[in-house]
């Protein structure tokens, strides 16, 4: 009788089997310092010295509960790497993988300072305010042209906000990258779409569908939003208005007078037909408001998480 045992398979393994094989499994390298911590893990710097170049490393626990372990790995693995190549002047390079002993690590290039943390260096620094509204709006214009490469390839962030974008300074000048493929969505690839993001910056419609306390919200203050809304269903069409929607919010945070108040007004509308298109944000921009308002804003003050 033969007893010999096969061990249980890796479930993750198999996962990483399924998984594109042109995406590179790297060793990856020694982490030098923290970085910052995000829901699922912590992203950790490593500097080469010899060829003067600087890692960004995200470290995930695969144990944490709750957590969708096959949807992580599509999304941090898999999509991280096809848009970052689809879109390699406004997402941060992915350059491998590797998992060893429940633990993920992503590779990337290391692309600056969050927006978060360079928002309040920015604030506190003793520049004059037009230099500030200056840098402020290329900041806004490249995000919203990093939005728009990745709505043309057919992609919806769902999780923007200034933890998740980097400003790097190259020679003087502003390259702005958006990070965090842990929400990003491919549309063609999916009927309907898992709803995430950081309720802070989220679409109301996403909001609605997510959290039903919100919906009572809404009912008791905004009867006439309420009875528009249409439960659990989001035209698919309408999917790229709730990056709009975020891109708005951050706008209202950090630097409110790049538009007039009505356009403001429109970025953040209930509805999302109302928002405007990010081809419409990057006309105006384009136009120029004239704004010589200050940049400062209070609200925003603690760096927030996405909700698992
Ligand atoms: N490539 C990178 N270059 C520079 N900094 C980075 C990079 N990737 C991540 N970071 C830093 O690490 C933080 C956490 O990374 P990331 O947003 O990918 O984690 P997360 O767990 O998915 O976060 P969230 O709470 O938004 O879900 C970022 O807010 C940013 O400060
Ligand atoms: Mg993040």
């Amino acid at each position: 009788m033969n007893l010999s045992l096969k061990p249980p398979a890796d479930p993750i393994k198999t996962l990483i089997d399924n998984l594109d094989p042109n995406i590179p499994q790297i060793e990856p390298p020694s982490a030098t310092k923290l970085i910052n911590s995000g829901t699922f893990g912590q992203t950790y710097l490593h500097i080469d010295v010899e060829q003067n170049k600087k890692y960004a490393v995200k470290v995930i626990n695969l144990r944490k509960p709750n957590l969708n372990v096959k949807e992580l790995m599509h999304n941090e693995i898999e999509n991280y790497y096809n848009i970052s190549s689809k879109c390699p002047k406004y997402f941060c390079q992915f350059i491998g993988y590797k998992y060893e002993r429940h633990q993920l690590s992503i590779v990337m290039d290391y692309c600056g300072m969050d927006l978060f943390d360079y928002y309040v260096e920015l604030r506190n620094s003793k520049l004059p305010a037009p230099v500030k509204n200056n840098k402020l709006k290329t900041i806004f214009t490249q995000i919203a042209e990093a939005m728009q490469c990745l709505h043309q390839h057919g992609y919806i962030h769902f999780d923007l906000k200034p933890e998740n974008i980097t400003v790097h300074n190259i020679y003087d000048k502003l390259s702005v990258k958006l990070i965090d493929a842990g929400s990003l969505t491919y549309l063609a690839e999916n009927e309907t779409v898992r709803i995430q993001g950081t309720v802070d910056y989220m679409a109301p419609e996403l909001k609605h569908a997510l959290l039903p306390k919100y919906l009572q919200t809404i009912k008791q203050n905004l009867p006439n939003v309420y009875n528009n809304m249409v439960p659990g269903i989001i035209a698919n069409n309408e999917l790229e208005k709730t990056d709009i929607y975020s891109y708005g919010v951050m706008v209202k945070k950090l630097f409110p007078p790049l538009f007039n108040k009505e356009f403001l007004q429109e970025l953040i509308h209930p509805y999302p037909f109302r928002r405007p298109t990010v081809e419409q944000i990057l006309e105006r921009l384009r136009k120029g408001r004239g704004s010589n308002g200050s940049s400062s804003s209070s609200s925003h003050a603690t760096r927030k998480n996405r909700n698992p």
